[in-house]
């Protein structure tokens, strides 16, 4: 969603929050802001610009604010169009007071009424700017007695819906206060001064040392220390804690784009989520242990359930084969926002699966949070560490893939997959469907993906320039059965949201029960076959589709000529044990997705529409 952040100390602030700025970007991109308190003078700065982070970047070169403490905003519009006025930081009358802000105000309009009953003029149509008018509102109210943290809490009980928050006042020059609910705020503790931001990577460049706000607390962030309350205003002793990621790894590294860099570290990836998992006995035979679900009791489990958004619920669908077909136990595999809603039925014994990137999709928590309700053991899948799923789950299996930042998820979507692979396999073995000859050979085929993985990327050139002849195609049909059926489904999403093409995905045998109907000249279709046994039915949907003038690319397995005659062009996957194969044939859809928007002038890292986090419902 919209992207915080703050800084208080003995620097500049301009420059480094903008720097923490431009690592937020990919949580909202359509307008951009600043306030910081000027020296000598104090009075708060503030400038916003509608667009992208550079104007605001253009603005600031222009009149250099000189300042040692501020809060910065990137935006993606909730309440109110992308726009100068609409954009944070939002002030108060007196211009006084400033606020940042992440998530949605769900009670903003009695509040405006309210506000507007007493003399408050609105700038802007955002749900947020009544946040700062309620602060100044109780500021006046006790004369300032309590403070900019007594106004900020008062405001707070108002506010119905999700906040991660900062807010500065030229009448407290020595603090920025903070707050969160149902979004993350991170502070950052440096020496001699200390930063806030809505996610890691805009603190890595400044500190590794972390406190995680949890729900509903404060925090008052000084020069030389940060201090934690809860809702009622009671100090917190909260231990720091260490972020393991490095400032390189969320930086380009010399690709175009993140995605490109995200895609390409996957091999490097995936290794990363299978080794520490693997542990190999004296006589060379390979086990597999999850350290971090001692005491899950996995085995007992009599129905696994799976919850998730967007690619995540991709490999959640991914996971009931696994699952199903490797330690025959069943799985439902639901969508979050749906599972949320639907009065779902829950059994003594079931064991809950939510799978999240971030680990603060909003409907994932809310999906979690319902799970944990009805009584369910809940083991999150994330690569966040310290995030709010990962805080609230029973166990946590950490990805590991290390920091995404690309809107459209690459690496956090194969190491999920890795994850339940593993799970799935240590289960079939706990549960004594896969017996110890067959449980090596697979574990083994883990073994060699990361590889295979770089085998493919070896070969992204061919990816590009079938990319360069196809990017403007008006349709492109993903499709293909069981699990390729899964695999179709994200590459399509991976197309349609960064190269804006509009994209579907099938399983294949449903192509001439209504889908067929819109194939045409225009028409591209994606075919993965990787189920051997379906080879010839996957040949005959793809007649059926270049019978109407599709053009057909399948993604098979290495050396695979069954598809020769009746493909335009076959992209050659390395062969692994057939569960595994989403691991590897994805790629190749990715890249496409990749070079597609590429060739089309969007900006991958940055789809129109869509931010990384969807911390609001
Ligand atoms: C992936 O390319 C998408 N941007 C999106 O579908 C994403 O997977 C979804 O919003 C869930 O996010 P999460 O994994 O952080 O919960």
């Amino acid at each position: 969603m919209c992207g915080i952040t703050g800084y208080i100390g003995g620097r500049q602030a301009a420059p480094v929050l903008l720097g923490a700025l431009e690592k937020l970007e990919y949580r909202g991109y359509d307008s951009a802001g600043v306030a910081i308190l000027e020296e000598p003078g104090g009075r708060l700065f503030v400038r916003k610009a509608e667009g992208r982070l550079q104007a605001l970047a253009g603005l600031l070169a222009r009149e250099t604010p000189r300042g040692a403490l501020g809060i910065g905003h990137t935006r993606w519009a909730t309440h109110g169009e992308p726009s100068d006025d609409n954009a944070h930081p939002h002030t108060d009358l007196s211009g006084k007071i400033a606020v940042v802000h992440n998530g949605i105000i769900e009670n903003y309009a009695p509040l405006k009424e309210w506000l507007q009953a007493r003399n408050v003029v609105f700038k802007s149509d955002t749900d947020t700017e009544v946040i700062v008018h309620l602060v100044d509102y109780y500021h006046r109210e006790d004369a300032g007695r309590s403070g900019i943290f007594g106004a900020v809490k008062k405001a707070l009980r108002r506010l119905e819906g999700s906040y991660a928050l900062a807010v500065i006042s030229s009448d407290f020059p020595d603090r920025i206060i903070a707050a969160r609910k149902d979004s993350p705020l991170i502070i950052g503790l440096g020496q001699g001064e200390n930063l806030l931001a809505s996610d890691a990577p805009a603190l890595l460049a400044h500190t590794k040392t972390v406190l995680y706000l949890e729900e509903r607390e404060l925090a008052a962030l000084y020069r030389d220390h940060a201090d934690v309350f809860n809702e009622d205003g009671e100090r917190i002793i909260r231990r720091p804690e260490t972020i393991e990621w490095d400032n390189e790894s969320a930086e380009k590294g010399g690709f175009a784009h993140f995605m490109l860099k995200e895609i390409n570290e996957q091999p490097r990836a995936l290794g990363n989520t299978l080794r520490p998992r693997l542990k190999q006995a004296a006589d060379g035979a390979l086990d597999i242990h999850f350290d971090e679900l001692a005491g899950a009791a996995l085995a007992e489990a009599k129905r696994i359930v799976i919850t998730a958004c967007g690619t995540a619920y991709h490999a959640g669908l991914l996971g009931k084969f696994l699952f199903e077909g490797l330690a025959r136990i069943p799985v439902e595999v639901d969508i979050a926002s749906e599972y949320r809603y639907r009065n779902p039925l829950s059994a003594p014994g079931d064991l809950f699966i939510v799978i999240s990137q971030s680990g603060e999709t909003a409907d994932t928590l809310a999906a979690m949070r319902l799970a944990k309700k009805a009584g369910g053991r809940v083991i999150a899948l994330t690569n966040v560490i310290g995030s709010t799923l990962a805080r609230e789950a029973d166990f946590t299996v950490n990805t590991l893939a290390g920091p995404e930042l690309a809107v459209a998820s690459t690496k956090a979507f194969t190491s999920q997959l890795m994850c339940l692979c593993l799970l799935a396999l240590s289960l079939g073995r706990d549960r004594g469907r896969i017996k110890g000859g067959e449980f090596q050979r697979l574990v083994r085929a883990l073994q060699r993906i990361p590889d295979q993985a770089g085998d493919i990327l070896a070969k992204q050139e061919t990816v590009q320039k079938f990319a360069a002849r196809h990017f403007n195609k008006n349709k492109v049909f993903f499709m293909g059965r069981q699990a390729d059926y899964c695999v179709s489904m994200e590459s399509a999403l991976k197309l349609k949201e960064i190269s804006y093409t509009h994209s579907e995905a099938f399983a294949a045998g449903e192509l001439k029960h209504g889908p067929i109907a819109l194939v045409d000249p225009g028409t591209l279709v994606a075919a993965f076959a990787t189920q051997d046994a379906l080879f010839d039915k996957i040949v005959s949907n793809i007649r059926e589709a270049t019978a109407r003038g599709a053009k057909a690319l399948v993604i098979t397995w290495e050396g695979e000529r069954a598809f020769n005659a009746a493909a335009d062009e076959v992209f050659f996957i390395p062969k692994t044990e057939t569960p595994f194969s989403p691991l590897l044939s994805i790629i190749p859809a990715q890249l496409f997705a990749y070079y597609c928007a590429v060739q089309k002038g969007n900006d991958p890292d940055k789809p129109r529409n869509l931010a990384k986090s969807v911390t609001v419902e």
